[in-house]
Formats: C-alpha cells, structure tokens, sequence
C-alpha cells in the first residue's frame, strides 16, 4: 500500500502535486496575504472545499499581494487579519471554482463559463440552486500581441481580473494566480444601471417589472443603453404601460445565455410569447436583432446582462435584403404603393424605426423576422 501511493506521487510528481493548497501557497512569498487570510478562515476555507463533491477537482483563484492590499485599502480594513467572517465567505466562494480547468480550458473560442462554489442567495439566484459562475476568456488585446494572451476573469458589475500565473498544481486539482478580487455579482437591474442603461432601469420600474426581473432565476437580460433609450424616447412616450411591459419583456431571456452559448443566425426565445431575438456574430461583436452589444457576459445574481448600443446592424447589405424581403408585408400593413420595390426612402425610415424597436416589439416582429 505504502510502496504503491509512492509510486503513484512520483508518476503525477510532473503535473499534479500531492501538496494541499495551504502548503503550495505558503510557499509562494507573492500570495502571503491570501495565505493568511486561508489561515485565519480555515474552517470557512474547508467548509467551501467541501461543498464540492469530493469526487470533484477543484480550481481556485488566488489573488496576489498587490490584489488583496488594494482590496484592503480600497475597504479601509487595515490588516488580512481583520476581515470578518460575513466578509471573507462569499468572496472565498467566489474564488473556489468546479473542476480541474486549465488557462487553456478558460481561453476556448468564445470564452467559457465556470461554476463557482458561491450559492449564497444574495450573490446567486439560479436555477436548481446552481452557483454563480464566472466568464473568462483570451483578452482581445494582448492576443493581438502574444500568442501566450493573458486570460481574463469577469465576474460582477462588469469588473474583470487577469491571471498573471496558471496551473498551479495542487492535491485537489490547480489555481491560478490573479491580479485582483473578483466582484461578488449584484442584481441585474442595479448592474445595469451601473453598466450604462440606468433610464431603462426607471422604465422598468415604472410598470413594477423590477422584482420579475431580478428575482427570476436564470435569466438573460438586454438593456438598451441611455444614449438608446435617448433616441427612442418619442416613441417610448407614447407607449401604453402594456405595451411597455411586452417591450421589457422582449428584453429578456428566461435562461442565461452567455456568448458561448450563442451561434450566428440563431433565434432565442424572449420572455414575450412567441417572440424571438436574432443572434449574429460578426468578429468578436454580438448582435441581437442587428442591435451591437457594447458589454456582454454582465454577470448579474440572476444570469447575465448586455447593454446594447441602439445602433443597427453594421451590415448594411443584409439590411437592404431585409428590407427587400419584407417588402410585400411592408406593403400590406401600411398601405404603400410602388413598383414592388421599396424606396430608398422607405429603406431609410425603416432604419430609423429600428431604432425604436427597443420600444416597440410589435413594430419589430412585423419587420425583423
Ligand atoms: C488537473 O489538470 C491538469 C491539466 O490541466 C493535470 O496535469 C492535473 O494532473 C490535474 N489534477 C489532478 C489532481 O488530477
Ligand atoms: C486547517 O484545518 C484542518 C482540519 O480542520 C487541519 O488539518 C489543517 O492543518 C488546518 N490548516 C491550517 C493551515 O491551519
Ligand atoms: C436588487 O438589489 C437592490 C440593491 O441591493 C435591492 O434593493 C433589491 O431589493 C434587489 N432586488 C431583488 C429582487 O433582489
Ligand atoms: C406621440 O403622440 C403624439 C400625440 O398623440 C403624436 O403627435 C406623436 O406623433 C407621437 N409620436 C410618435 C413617435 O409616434
């Protein structure tokens, strides 16, 4: 028995360790901080080590020195030492994520998303009580650059942190070391009025969807930018509370759909009945009915959000053939007579209503199928 586990330490000695993760990060003066704080929380660290099936690795994301000073000056705590305990568990939860993964495992076309052992109700609403999760992927920029791109790790509120050293191995499966804390997720609505979209934050309140919206588990939400909501406004005026809450609801998806989920030219499902959203990916840009993502992969306690643009589609071409296709519907709907073609004209006051569909998602299904 003695002479086989030996045997087996020296044949995963050049991958896995047989060290726990408290021996491995000891180690390393650049964590001492985390370590102390792993130290001081043994049983808080080991409670949430072992709410993962034992059968299950685990990969833990370990912040630097650097990362935890700024985190303690940035809360006025003076010392490692003096974080209580209400403090220390979500945000230890948060780091301890499922499974053996890998940077590589991280960086997958389209990015991938993680479950974390954080299930506190108050940072993670999902369904069958999942935990929260995290999205990481190869940054944009430095890929560019480096073949070796750095991996970046988003969590709430739209914050993201690098990791600087991976695959660290431990007995229990690998971390990686990262440059910051994650951010513990927060509802959807106050993320989206922190992301850039806080006039549809007021609509929604308006016709009391707030509680529908944060407090379903699971779910997708778009929410179209001020500057969107800005140009919209003549018709968002006019609108009927009813109507309001079809277009709300138009915006919101009843399952999570991160980007690696999403696949060009697919139709999702809304929470409006029989109403669905077009995907397309153009380069690393998401569309949904031709309306530019300017965030996505917005880890909210519920699911996920994207702030959209208000711009239309950047391709032009496939908005000509739209509105060529649509052109008998167009034409029986509104009365227009022509020579079986839409104008320029109409083409580009088309457009113009695009802009409006945000508010108005009778108008859109009649035209954006
Ligand atoms: C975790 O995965 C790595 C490869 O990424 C592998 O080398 C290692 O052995 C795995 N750890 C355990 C404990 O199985
Ligand atoms: C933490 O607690 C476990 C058991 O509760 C013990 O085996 C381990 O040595 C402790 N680690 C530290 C760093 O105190
Ligand atoms: C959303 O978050 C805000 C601020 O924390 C809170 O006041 C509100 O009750 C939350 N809504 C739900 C449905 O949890
Ligand atoms: C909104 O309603 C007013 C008054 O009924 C009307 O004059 C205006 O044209 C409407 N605006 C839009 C964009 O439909």
């Amino acid at each position: 028995m003695y002479c086989k586990r030996i045997a087996a330490v020296a044949l995963l000695a050049s991958t896995a360790s047989a060290q726990t993760f408290y021996d491995v990060i000891q180690q390393q003066p650049t964590l001492s901080l985390f370590a102390t704080i792993i130290k001081n929380f043994n049983t808080t660290f080991n409670e949430i080590i072992s709410s993962i099936s034992a059968s299950e690795l685990r990969t833990i994301l370990v912040p630097n020195n650097e990362a935890v000073a700024s985190y303690l000056r940035q809360s006025n705590i003076r010392s490692a030492a003096q974080i209580s305990s209400e403090v220390v568990r979500p945000f230890l939860s948060y780091h301890v994520l499922m499974n053996n993964v890998s940077s590589k495992d991280f960086s997958q076309p389209g990015g991938s998303i993680v479950e974390s052992a954080l299930k506190d109700p108050e940072f993670a609403l999902l369904k069958d009580n999942a935990g929260q999760v995290v999205f990481a992927h190869k940054a944009v920029e430095a890929a560019q650059q480096a073949k070796d791109a750095a991996v970046e790790v988003k969590s709430g509120i739209g914050e993201s942190v690098r990791i600087v050293q991976s695959n660290i191995q431990f007995d229990q499966g690998q971390f990686h070391v990262v440059d910051g804390l994650l951010t513990l997720p927060i509802n959807c609505s106050k993320t989206i009025a922190r992301r850039g979209a806080e006039r549809l934050v007021t609509y929604i309140g308006r016709v009391n969807l707030l509680d529908a919206l944060d407090g379903t588990p699971g779910a997708t939400c778009f929410a179209p930018s001020d500057a969107a909501i800005e140009s919209a406004l003549p018709v968002l005026m006019n609108l009927t509370d009813a109507e309001l809450v079809d277009a709300i609801k138009f915006h919101t998806l009843l399952d999570p759909y991160y980007t690696k989920d999403l696949t060009d030219g697919q139709l999702v499902e809304t929470a409006l009945a029989g109403r669905s959203v077009r995907v397309n990916i153009v380069g690393e840009d998401y569309y949904f009915n031709g309306v530019k993502a300017i965030t996505t992969n917005d880890i909210v306690r519920n699911g996920v959000a994207y702030v959209l643009d208000g711009q239309r589609s950047a391709k032009e071409h496939d908005n000509n053939k739209e509105c060529h296709v649509d052109k008998y519907r167009y034409e029986h709907k509104y009365g227009v007579r022509g020579d079986g073609h839409l104008s320029r004209e109409h083409c580009d006051r088309r457009r113009r209503k695009w802009h409006y569909l945000y508010a108005n998602c009778k108008w859109h299904t009649e035209w954006c199928r």
